[in-house]
């Protein structure tokens, strides 16, 4: 597979996928500080603390460069506004990715991360080669299991209680799309 050493830009109809930069943290700990983003996600915690978010960015420039997976920012492709942020956590010996997403609350319902997830899908199959993308979300998040849908993922199952987040166990339901399924979509 290619060398990933960096972020590349990707470009959509709305959006400009590009890597996060530490002039981001504000916005990021505003987006993705907020109790909505945290409930449906592992990693994200809530309340989200000061320098967490440069902290975070920092670490996924990190990731990029060992080659494990690239994490872009999403944002308005005129006013560079941002969105929300989009990954590919890769392992390379496997030529698979788990793909994961959050969008900023106000951004919610515009087809956002749709239109973000169809762009990095391509780069994935892409420029990356990867066999196959897999996703999940708690079973209570019904709009990402939606998402995952539309860009062509097939459901694969339930993990039930899999994950504990805060005080309840969650179920967990699982996506993901193989190389061939993604070729002959996009050539349909
Ligand atoms: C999940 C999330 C990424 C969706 O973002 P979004 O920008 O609203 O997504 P889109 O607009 O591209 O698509 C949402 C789809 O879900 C649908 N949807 C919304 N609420 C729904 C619900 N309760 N049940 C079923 N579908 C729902 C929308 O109608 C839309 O589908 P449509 O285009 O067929 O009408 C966003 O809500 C988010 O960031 N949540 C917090 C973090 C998170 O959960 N990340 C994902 C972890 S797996």
């Amino acid at each position: 597979m290619p060398e990933m050493d960096a972020i590349p830009t990707l470009e959509t109809r709305r959006l400009r996928l590009r890597s996060l930069t530490r002039a981001d943290a504000p916005a990021v700990q505003r987006l993705a500080g907020a109790p909505e983003v945290a409930d449906t996600t592992l990693n994200i915690p809530h309340p989200y603390a000061d320098g967490l978010a440069e902290q975070w960015i920092a670490g996924r420039a990190e990731v990029a460069r060992s080659g494990a997976g690239l994490t872009w920012a999403i944002v308005d492709r005129s006013s560079d506004a941002l969105f929300g942020a989009i990954s590919l956590i890769i392992a390379q010996p496997h030529q698979h990715a788990e793909l994961g997403y959050w969008i900023g609350l106000p951004f919610w319902g515009c087809g956002y991360i749709t239109e973000a997830a169809t762009a990095v899908l391509g780069h994935g199959f892409g420029a990356l080669g990867l066999h196959r993308i897999h996703a999940h979300h708690f079973a209570r998040n019904p709009a990402s299991g939606r998402v995952m849908q539309k860009i062509g993922m097939v459901r694969e199952g339930c993990l039930r209680q899999h994950i504990r987040k805060g005080d309840r166990f969650e179920d967990i339901v699982c996506y993901g799309i193989l190389r061939q399924e993604w070729e002959a979509a996009v050539t349909r």
